[in-house]
C-alpha cells in the first residue's frame, strides 16, 4: 500500500519471500510445521525505544562492510584492552525491537592484552582460568575458532520468544561482526556448540542462542 509522507509516495516493504524448492526435493513434515508455527507465537512483549549509538566513521565503515568475510580459523593473536572494550561497547547497545528479550553475552577471554584470562559478563569475571580449551571443545570442538581465537562469545537467554530471541541473537552477532572487522580483527560466527555444557559451563540452565569468536 501507498502511504503518501510529506508529499512524496511511499511503499510498505514486501516482506513475502518467494517460495523456490531449489533440490526439488521438498518433502512437508507435520512435526517441522507445527513446531515452525509455535515458535513464531510472541507473548508479553516489552518495547525497546531506546536507540542503539554507533561511534563509526561512515567510510570506513563502509568499506567493512563491504569487505566482510567470516574468519576460517584464528592463529592465536592477542587483541588489546582497548579494542575488547571498544566491542563490548557496540554489542551492549541497545536493539530497536517491538518484542526485546534479554539476551546475557557470556565471555571467555583468551587473549586480550592486560586482561586476565577468564570468564567474564557484563563487565565482572564470573571465574579466573585458562579456558580456551574449553570454549573450543564447548563450541563443538571447533578448537580452531574458540580455542585460538582471542574472545569466544555465548550468547544465552531465559525467556520464551523463540523467534525475538534469535533475532536478537542475531543482531548481537551482526554488530560483533562489524565491530570486530572495524579494527581489523577476524571474526566468525559459530552455530554448532554442544548446548547443555556450555550451560553447565556458565551455569545456567538457559536457551544457548548463538557463540561467535574473534581473533586474529
Ligand atoms: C549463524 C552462523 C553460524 C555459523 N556457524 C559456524 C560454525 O559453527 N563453524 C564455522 O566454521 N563457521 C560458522 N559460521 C561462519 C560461516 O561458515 C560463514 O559465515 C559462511 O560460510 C559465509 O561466509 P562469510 O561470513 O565470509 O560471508 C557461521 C556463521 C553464521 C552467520
Amino acid at each position: 500500500m501507498a502511504v503518501p509522507i510529506h508529499g512524496s509516495e511511499v511503499n510498505a516493504i514486501e516482506f513475502a519471500l518467494p517460495y523456490v524448492d531449489g533440490s526439488r526435493s521438498f518433502e512437508k513434515n507435520e512435526l517441522i510445521e507445527q513446531a515452525y508455527h509455535e515458535t513464531m507465537v510472541l507473548e508479553a512483549c516489552k518495547r525497546q525505544i531506546k536507540a542503539p549509538k554507533f561511534t563509526y566513521n561512515t567510510t570506513k565503515l563502509q568499506e567493512t562492510l563491504f569487505t566482510r568475510r567470516s574468519q576460517r580459523g584464528f592463529h592465536e593473536g592477542a587483541i588489546t584492552k582497548g579494542q575488547f572494550n571498544y566491542i563490548m561497547e557496540m554489542i551492549h547497545q541497545p536493539i530497536l525491537s517491538d518484542c526485546d528479550e534479554e539476551v546475557s553475552i557470556y565471555v571467555v577471554v583468551n587473549r586480550v592484552l592486560d586482561m586476565p584470562l577468564g570468564l567474564y559478563k557484563d563487565g565482572t569475571y564470573l571465574a579466573y582460568g585458562d579456558f580456551a580449551r574449553k570454549a573450543g571443545y564447548l563450541s563443538l570442538e571447533q578448537y580452531s575458532l574458540s580455542q585460538q581465537g582471542a574472545v569466544a562469545f555465548f550468547l544465552t537467554s531465559k525467556a520464551k520468544n523463540y523467534q525475538a530471541l534469535y533475532q536478537k541473537a542475531g543482531i548481537i552477532g551482526q554488530r560483533l561482526y562489524v565491530a570486530a572487522q572495524y579494527m581489523q580483527i577476524g571474526c566468525s560466527g559459530i552455530g554448532a556448540y554442544y548446548d547443555d555444557e556450555v550451560n553447565e559451563f556458565v551455569g545456567n540452565d538457559d536457551v544457548v542462542l548463538y557463540a561467535l569468536a574473534i581473533g586474529k
